[in-house]
């Protein structure tokens, strides 16, 4: 799918993103991602990846930005920009879409974006499909 042109609330989220992207530790890969989200209260929460010696315990862009959302009390994804480096679309891992699935709907909108601008979009349903929630343990 192609990218949306941007409203307001979207500039402002892929800004988010880029600016988390700039704020990456990633030594290792240098491969900087920045993700940003908008919860449903409205507040962007931005996460950027956190690479470590030990390469497994590295953390992705995504994870920080759910962190941040869940410190802040919200527990709800409306939309997110994934921003990552490369002519790749740097779609979120797949552990990445799991940890999205955890507090959104299979109809929350995935915007990947380059430094450039957004360059692509998907539904969470289309990355992640028949997935497991927590409508499965409810
Ligand atoms: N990375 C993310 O931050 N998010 C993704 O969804 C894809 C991968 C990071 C992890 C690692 O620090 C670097 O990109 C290379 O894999």
């Amino acid at each position: 799918m192609t990218a949306a042109t941007g409203s307001a609330a979207l500039e402002e989220l892929f800004a988010a993103a880029k600016e988390a992207q700039a704020k990456a530790y990633a030594p290792y890969s240098r491969f900087r991602v920045g993700a940003a989200l908008r919860s449903d209260t409205g507040r962007i929460h931005a996460g950027c990846n956190v690479e470590n010696a030990a390469y497994p315990v590295g953390t992705c862009a995504e994870a920080g930005a759910i962190a941040a959302m869940i410190l802040a009390g919200d527990h709800a994804i409306a939309e997110i920009v994934v921003l990552g480096e490369g002519p790749e679309l740097c779609t979120p891992c797949g552990a990445c879409r799991q940890r999205l699935r955890e507090f959104a709907k299979a109809s929350l909108t995935v915007h990947v974006a380059g430094p450039e601008g957004l360059r692509a979009r998907f539904t969470l349903g289309e990355l992640l499909p028949h997935s497991f929630g927590p409508d499965n343990l409810a």
